[in-house]
């Protein structure tokens, strides 16, 4: 079969198309990428002379070009990857948020929609419900959790969950969409917390910490998040949701240190900067469905996945510290210098 992976030079979807290549022998993937900031073609140099796979750089929201490639190739599956995914920056400029996002996805939905792919699969977060409170651990999202998006990032996502559902209601289109909480692991790109906190400490730079680093996330290594993904889309019901959890919730403050201890770094690293607006307090998933309909469990523990990140880090410098030395630096001075 031919599966379309959108997004597939960032994080997760580049991780997606390493498992997915290694795990179906027989399967092409074409992965559709518009290379943005966090779009990198060389996390896929170990790909690119597969003859089972196909890179195309493109927007998903080029109504077009993605005619071409439906027609083309006649994909028996779509994965949707392709966001802008940094909620800081969503904060700075919605727009382009609402634009991939969300038309992005209708892009592809009308294509589907046309060439009658078999399955539509959306990639999406535990940020569309909102947060929780700090002070009631008992509390979980699920599945039938109202959407309580805070930010413009959340908010697109939301949008594009409903829109998703509702091609598969109005029109037939065979669609799930899955809910994740928060991803680590090899080739993220480093704005992100676990990357970013990895990067400065190996430089001995400040760690910013937002607040009081008393926000709580919960982790999941990248590689049960992609065998996730791959029984919904063996498995799982059309038309339905399926939160992805870690199962490890952990305080900001708790994973930075953690940082700083496996890279003998001095906590006196640790800055506390000025809190993100609307700043999500917790999220805590509940992914008892997806164990219990699709038999999935996490298989990476924390402390396990921690030191893999690390020790990934360690060993490709090149690939991180060419970012941070290029446009990033903007971007980080604005962030962060007077923060
Ligand atoms: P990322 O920012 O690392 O990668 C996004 C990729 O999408 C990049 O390669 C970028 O070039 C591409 N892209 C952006 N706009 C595009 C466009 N218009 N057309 C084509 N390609 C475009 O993101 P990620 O962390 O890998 O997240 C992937 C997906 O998973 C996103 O949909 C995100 O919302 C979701 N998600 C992420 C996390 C997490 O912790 N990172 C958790 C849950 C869900
Ligand atoms: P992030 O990796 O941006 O993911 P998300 O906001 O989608 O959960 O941030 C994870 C948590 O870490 C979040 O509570 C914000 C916090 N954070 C910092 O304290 N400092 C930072 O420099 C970054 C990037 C995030």
């Amino acid at each position: 079969m031919t599966i379309f992976v959108t997004g597939g030079a960032g994080f997760i979807g580049a991780n997606f198309i390493f498992h997915w290549l290694a795990a179906h022998p027989g399967d092409r993937v074409v992965c559709i990428d518009k290379l943005t900031y966090a779009g990198n073609l060389s996390t896929l140099s170990s790909v690119l002379k597969n003859p089972r796979f196909h890179f195309v750089k493109a927007d998903i929201c080029d109504r077009d070009t993605l005619d071409r490639l439906f027609a083309g190739e006649c994909p028996d599956a779509v994965v949707n990857f392709a966001a802008e995914s940094h909620v800081d920056r969503s904060i700075e400029d919605p727009e382009v948020f609402l634009r991939t996002n969300v038309m992005g996805t209708a892009a592809l939905l009308d294509a589907c929609r046309k060439y009658e792919t078999p399955r539509f699969h959306q990639v999406s977060t535990d940020e569309v419900y909102g947060d929780l409170p700090l002070d009631r651990p008992e509390l979980r999202f699920t599945e039938t959790t109202n959407l309580h998006a805070s930010s413009p990032y959340s908010a697109s996502k939301a949008s594009a969950d409903l829109l998703t559902l509702s091609y598969c209601r109005t029109f037939g289109l065979p669609a799930t969409v899955s809910r994740c909480s928060n991803n680590y692991g090899p080739w993220q790109f480093p704005e992100k917390l676990i990357p970013l906190m990895i990067a400065n400490a190996l430089q001995d730079k400040p760690l910013p910490v937002y607040g009081t680093g008393k926000n709580i996330r919960d982790w999941l290594y990248v590689e049960d998040h992609c065998r996730a993904i791959d029984v919904i889309l063996q498995k799982g019901r059309p038309g339905e949701v399926y939160n992805i959890g870690g199962n490890h919730e952990m305080e900001n403050i708790a994973i930075v240190k953690r940082i700083c201890r496996e890279l003998g770094k001095p906590e006196s690293l640790i800055t506390y900067v000025s809190d993100r607006k609307g700043h999500d307090l917790r999220y805590a998933i509940d992914s008892g469905k997806l164990q219990r309909e699709l038999d999935w469990m996490p298989e990476t523990n924390f402390e396990e996945g921690i030191r893999r990140t690390i020790r990934w880090y360690l060993d490709n410098r090149p690939w991180w510290e060419e970012i941070v030395s290029g446009e990033y630096q903007g971007y980080y001075e604005k962030m962060y210098g007077n923060r």
